[in-house]
């Protein structure tokens, strides 16, 4: 019984991996590029199904991330080669509005995993901790978060917490037709996480308020206008309004969540460089 895992570069997938063989799975990592891998992985790009058959054989269960593009015709041949479960990193978003581009490309993704007939699992995390990544050169630099929106709240979870649940999902019984959404412990303002940055790398970072045409440049450089826009507006939206939290990952996986001030401990070293 393999498992396959799609995205091996991701932070999630990576996590998932190790997880897994951790419990004595049999695994078998994919990604676009398995060169520039860090895993052992065979290629399996997501929006290209016809070159899924390798990655495929033998494989009983997928975790897979949510890419719009192709993704019907992979779950076609995903199911055709003998998946009997997938279970798809989705988003919390995919029940905002039907006009937000996060919402839709997320939808589109779950809309085809469940109108294949496979069993399926939706994991449905809020905002990462690892979104905070972009600031460690500026706090490497300048010890400095950039931002614009210094009060916006988001509930940070942990990628840990959301590969946990999926490898929950994927080994034991009583997953299947779950959706499950995901957030960190608690609420914590970008002015805060800076600080918790700070206490975490011992050495104070304080905060600067970014303009927004620089910040919109920036994410339009890994991500398209429409996704840069939502998140954007999500950030402004979030000002001044503590997110909501749920329990779903101690529910599922029998541990708290981790909450950003440990995220930053376990990534103290990419703030420091
Ligand atoms: N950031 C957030 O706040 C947030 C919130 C909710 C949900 N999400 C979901 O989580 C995803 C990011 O997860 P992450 O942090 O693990 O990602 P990450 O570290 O940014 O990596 C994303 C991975 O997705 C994989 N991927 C992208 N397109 C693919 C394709 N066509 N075929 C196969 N794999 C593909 C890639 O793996 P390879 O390069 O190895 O192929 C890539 O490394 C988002 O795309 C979104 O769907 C994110």
């Amino acid at each position: 019984m393999t498992i396959l895992i799609t995205g091996a570069r991701g932070h999630v997938a990576r996590s998932l991996v190790h997880q897994l063989l951790a419990a004595g799975q049999e695994v078998r990592a994919a990604s676009r590029n398995p060169a520039a891998s860090a895993l052992p992985a065979v290629l399996c790009d997501l929006a290209d199904p016809d070159s899924a058959a390798p990655a495929l054989a033998g494989v009983t269960k997928l975790f897979m991330y949510a890419e719009p593009r192709g993704v019907d015709g992979f779950v076609e041949r995903a199911v055709a080669a003998g998946v009997e479960h997938i279970v798809l990193l989705s988003a919390l978003l995919a029940s905002a509005d039907a006009e937000d581009a996060i919402a839709r490309l997320h939808r589109d993704a779950e809309s085809a995993v469940a109108g294949s007939g496979v069993a399926w699992t939706f994991v449905r995390p809020g905002g990462f901790a690892t979104n905070t990544l972009p600031w460690a050169a500026t706090v490497r630099a300048e010890g400095v978060v950039r931002d614009p929106f210094p009060d916006a709240h988001s509930a940070p979870v942990h990628e840990a917490d959301i590969a946990a649940v999926a490898a929950r999902a994927l080994i034991e019984p009583g997953h299947k037709g779950a959706v499950y959404e995901l957030t960190g412990p608690e609420s914590v303002t970008r002015r805060r996480q800076a600080e918790l940055i700070g206490e975490a790398i011992g050495r104070p970072v304080g905060f600067v308020v970014q303009d927004l045409a620089e910040h919109r440049a920036e994410l339009s450089r890994w991500t398209s206008p429409e996704v840069a826009d939502s998140v954007i507006r999500h950030s402004r939206d979030a000002v001044g309004r503590p997110a909501p939290t749920t329990d779903t990952i101690e529910k599922v996986t029998g541990e708290p969540a981790r909450a950003y001030g440990r995220w930053v401990r376990d990534h103290a070293a990419d703030f420091t460089g």
